[in-house]
């Protein structure tokens, strides 16, 4: 890809006029939505409004579903990467993907965050070494986990398997992070370590965060962008949305009246 550069309205990433329909079912209606660099950005509504597929979109994860199509742009960098020259392989390694449940490999929790540095030609064992432990200390691991890295990824508690994905995404040293709903598996505890983990994250990354929880979204984000229905109803600070409105689709949900 070129050099980096921004959009041009300093957003790193951005959707215009971005529609998607799986069959005949619309299920993004023009969206409009930019992610500024170092900055979370949520996604919330009801379920089914199409949060997933529209952060999906993002590093093109919905190519695999069959029916699936798009229309419009997603900016990285200035660059629409739906086009038909675009790499995908490199538009998921520098927008890295986490999802709802962790998916750690089952092999070592080594391995597992080599996994993507070898895939890319990383031979040399001490340069793997050295990779494994920026990226298990970046995801706030790296403690709990040192003296052990030999064993089985699936030894670990569902909060460490999730900041193990964390890592093993960071291995590769994306510059944005998806994460649909990643603390919906994980005890309280557990969730106010991914989300202290955030805020740290997004000094080097920027991250854009899918979640049905307002209080999460609220604690978080920088930005916010609420959805209802494959559309994006109102998008802005996070402390306007969630204070002062200026649709009543999105007062009426932010205070609980339905979804
Ligand atoms: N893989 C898929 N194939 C077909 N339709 C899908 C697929 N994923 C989601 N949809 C449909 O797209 C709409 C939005 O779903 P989704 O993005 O999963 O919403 P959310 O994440 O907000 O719950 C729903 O109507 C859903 O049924
Ligand atoms: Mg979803």
């Amino acid at each position: 890809m070129a050099t980096p550069r921004k959009n041009d309205n300093g957003a790193i990433l951005e959707c215009r006029g971005l529609n998607l329909w799986y069959g005949k079912n619309h299920a993004l209606q023009d969206i409009n939505i930019l992610y500024r660099e170092n900055r979370v950005t949520a996604l919330i509504g009801p379920s089914g409004c199409g949060k997933s597929t529209l952060i999906r979109a993002l590093n093109r994860m919905n190519d695999i579903i069959d029916g699936c199509r798009m229309e419009g742009e997603i900016l990285f960098h200035g660059r629409n990467i739906l086009g038909h020259h675009v790499d995908v392989m490199d538009v998921r390694t520098r927008i890295g993907m986490i999802f709802q449940k962790p998916n750690p490999f089952p092999k070592s929790i080594f391995d597992n965050v080599a996994y993507g540095p070898r895939i890319h030609g990383q031979r040399n064992k001490k340069a793997l070494a050295g990779i494994v432990e920026r990226s298990l200390k970046l995801a706030a691991l790296w403690e709990e986990v040192s003296d052990r890295l030999d064993e089985s990824a699936m030894s670990l508690s569902g909060g460490q398997q999730q900041r193990l994905c964390i890592a093993r995404a960071l291995a590769v040293e994306p510059e944005v992070l998806l994460m649909d709903e990643p603390t919906s598996s994980l005890d309280p505890l557990a969730t106010s370590k991914i989300e202290d983990l955030i805020d740290d994250l997004k000094e080097k990354y920027t991250v854009v965060i899918v979640t049905h929880n307002m209080q999460q979204a609220a604690r978080v984000s920088d930005f916010t962008g609420f959805m209802y229905l494959g559309k994006l109803i109102e998008f802005g600070r996070t402390e306007m949305i969630f204070e002062k409105p200026t649709k009543e689709l999105t007062e009426r949900y932010i205070t609980g009246r339905f979804g």
